[in-house]
């Protein structure tokens, strides 16, 4: 892929360029709790984007997109959103550099990869923070690599109009290969837990199928994490936060609380203790109690916070008898994508094989499935 990206940017613009990969992710645990100041536990794996990336001298951005084999020039001293979808993840980080103070001149840019787009592996984070991170080293922006991923997450809340939260962008900056990173979406504090890969892998089954509910619902539920967390705020000051909420306060006001909105407060802070739970059980290396922690997230995204789907449910309930599963759960914002599944090493061919009969027999859909391995976060390539 990359020498395709590479050899394209040469022969369309007779330069040579500075070669950039940006990855998609997994999150093993901590789903939704991101925009409520909670913990993720996401890694970056080898489903990637590459950009091949140099200056113009002009005061323009001419962008080709190989996958969909488009090319698109805007004028950066006009920088604002396009009727063409995928320039946005582009404009929109440029714009975003622009605000900060910085200066863009004219570039050339290819860029493609293989992150299945609706899939929920974000593979929009994996164009912002690749184009971030590539226009940062060749314009010698100096910008540190957290500013860079919060201003890859302003260009999706502005330019592609998701509220989404920091995980999807700071996985694909920060990953490490063979670990997982624990991520404090409050603080933005890190630690990397080494995940050993030895006897078991990373699957993800791919529904492909993505409900149009996505985009409007995700932003529904923040509204409904909101409502809850101020009507806590009133009895508990210090509370502003689903992060700071604690479940006798949630049970002691549970009258005062519309029911759904209870659920969906409920799960955030249980979701919050499954991944201290299962950090500690990465810590001893219990991947039994690790894998359990995934079924009981997958618990609460079907009933409490309502974002998962018949397909998803499937799946989950398929791999759940299973001695070769640790465990499996929807993975990322919901409504359709990949669930992830940790699954023994002997078992793997099996797995895939007996889940694609199943999911073909009861939707008649053709399930994908990838190995994940879990590679570094965006770099020079
Ligand atoms: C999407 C968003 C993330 C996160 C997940 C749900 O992937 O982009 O910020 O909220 O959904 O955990």
């Amino acid at each position: 892929m990359r020498e395709e990206i590479k050899n394209t940017f040469r022969s369309r613009f007779q330069q040579e360029p500075v070669v950039v990969r940006s990855p998609g992710r997994v999150n093993l645990i901590g789903e939704h709790t991101d925009y409520n100041e909670g913990f993720v536990l996401p890694a970056a794996i080898n489903k990637e984007v590459y950009f091949a990336l140099a200056p113009n001298h002009t005061t323009a951005m001419r962008a080709y997109a190989y996958n969909l084999q488009q090319e698109a020039k805007f004028d950066l001293d006009h920088v604002k959103p396009s009727d063409i979808g995928w320039a946005n993840y582009l404009l929109g980080v440029v714009a975003q550099l622009q605000q900060a103070g910085h200066q863009v001149k004219g570039f050339d840019v290819v860029f493609g990869g293989d992150i299945p787009i609706g899939a929920g592996l974000s593979s929009s984070a994996a164009v912002e923070c690749g184009l971030a991170f590539a226009l940062n080293h060749v314009f010698d922006l100096g910008i540190p690599k957290l500013d860079l991923v919060k201003m890859a997450q302003l260009a999706e809340h502005t330019y592609a109009g998701v509220k989404c939260g920091i995980m999807d962008q700071f996985a694909s900056m920060f990953g490490k290969e063979s670990h997982v990173v624990k991520l404090d979406c409050r603080s933005l504090d890190y630690t990397y837990y080494h995940l050993g890969m030895a006897d078991y892998r990373i699957v993800l089954l791919d529904t492909q199928v993505k409900h149009n509910l996505a985009s409007s619902e995700y932003n529904t539920r923040r509204q409904e994490c909101e409502t809850g967390v101020a009507l806590l705020h009133a009895h508990y000051p210090q509370v502003n936060s689903l992060r700071e909420t604690t479940m006798p306060m949630l049970e002691r006001h549970k009258a005062e609380f519309d029911p759904v909105v209870w659920k969906r407060c409920a799960y955030v802070v249980q979701e919050n203790a499954r991944v201290e739970k299962a950090c500690q059980a990465l810590e001893r290396d219990d991947m039994q109690t690790f894998g359990q922690m995934m079924y009981a997230s997958h618990e609460g995204l079907q009933h409490d916070y309502e974002v998962s789907c018949p397909e998803l449910d499937f799946l989950v309930e398929q791999a759940r008898p299973q001695e070769a599963v640790l465990g499996a759960r929807m993975m990322g914002g919901g409504f359709g994508g990949c669930t992830i599944n940790l699954v023994k090493l002997e078992a793997l061919d099996a797995f895939t094989q007996q889940m694609q009969v199943a999911y073909q027999q009861r939707f008649g859909i053709e399930l994908k499935t990838y190995v994940a391995e879990i590679v570094d976060g965006s770099s020079l390539a």
